[in-house]
């Protein structure tokens, strides 16, 4: 099996919504269909249990997320889709790795120091209160998921890149240890790749609560998107539409020319009630049948299941033989061979 091209993995805690497809899980299968590339997509589920200790939500969510990327097409003969806990050499590797990480390092990790920050703002005397090591070590668990498969490029959003930083300094200090065993990874942030803003106008994320999940049912959601934030302007009054968050969901999704068309509608006064009835059809109208789709996975856990553990097959045959030739390089290994 082939190292990867590209890798970048999913935490399982959520549902999938509109930015998310937008913004991940469209460009990725994508970037799938290229012949010449290797790309490996696994649901993170070790990194779930650090925020969320509801074992329901997690089940639930990885179902949700792979009959998402699976309704929209994601070639999973092509590209290796797997679960995380499916490797169970990633965890061996994240064991050697924390014994090549300074402290000093995930001291400087953002998601552990916004929680010390938090405790120090809310007067707690300990200011390490309700942190667990699981989020403390965050970074090397990742880092073992990308360098388990030598990962060249790791599609991730801006608060990643922090991670990938980690995960070069992680493997050079390896490299320079034990020798050359680690390829240094890029992280690669899309800069035109869409960031949706959700219900209230602020970037469309679960922390938020303001996102539009992308399969629910018409009725409900026709009712989120009626919901969404606009501003006070009379039907007939010309619009903005490079600040609306109508108009920038329409337009992760549709045409040039239909984009086009529907700006022209802006500076004509189209009335908020009647773009929000647009932009439901629209959308829709597209999601119809990825909707379908994913109606039918959803009711054959089974498959979904398949399709996973073929993908964690593949991927072995590339962390098997590779977490055997790391343990050999740190001595670890039967005394006779
Ligand atoms: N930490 C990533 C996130 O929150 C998810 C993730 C886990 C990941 N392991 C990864 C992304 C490895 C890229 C590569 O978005």
């Amino acid at each position: 099996m082939k190292s990867a091209d590209i890798l970048t993995g999913i935490t399982t805690t959520g549902t999938p919504h509109l930015g998310n497809y937008v913004g991940a899980i469209r460009p990725a299968i994508e970037s799938s269909k290229d012949d010449t590339k290797q790309a490996y997509y696994f649901l993170a589920d070790y990194h779930s249990i650090i925020k969320c200790q509801d074992p329901d939500r997690i089940k639930k969510s990885a179902l949700e997320i792979a009959a998402t990327w699976i309704a929209f097409g994601l070639d999973t003969d092509k590209s290796i889709f797997y679960r995380q806990t499916d490797i169970p050499e990633v965890m061996e590797l994240t064991w050697i790795l924390t014994c090549m990480t300074s402290k000093g390092l995930m001291n400087r990790a953002h998601a552990y120091k916004a929680a010390v920050d938090n405790n120090e703002k809310t007067g707690r005397k300990d200011l390490d209160k309700d942190i667990t090591m699981g989020l403390f070590c965050y970074p090397i668990l990742m880092a073992a998921d990308i360098l388990m498969f030598n990962a060249k490029k790791v599609p991730v959003g801006k608060d990643q890149i922090q991670h990938l930083e980690m995960t070069r300094d992680i493997a050079g200090r390896f490299n320079h240890t034990y020798g050359e065993h680690f390829a240094l990874p890029q992280a690669v942030v899309d800069e035109k790749t869409a960031v949706l803003a959700g219900l209230d106008g602020r970037k469309m994320s679960k922390s938020y609560n303001n996102t539009i999940p992308l399969f629910e049912p018409e009725k409900r959601f026709r009712k989120l998107i009626m919901k969404i934030k606009t501003n006070s302007l009379a039907p007939e009054e010309p619009k903005d539409p490079e600040t609306c968050t109508l108009f920038a969901i329409y337009q992760a999704f549709a045409k040039p020319d239909e984009i086009k068309a529907m700006e022209k509608r802006y500076r004509q006064g189209i009335a908020w009630g009647t773009m929000k009835q647009e932009l439901f059809e629209y959308l829709n109208e597209t999601l119809k049948e990825p909707r379908k789709r994913y109606n039918d996975l959803i009711k054959s856990p089974g498959d979904i299941d398949e399709i996973l553990k073929k993908g964690a097959l593949k991927a072995r045959e590339y962390s098997v033989p590779f977490i055997d030739k790391i343990r050999k390089s740190i001595g670890i290994q039967p005394i006779t061979a």
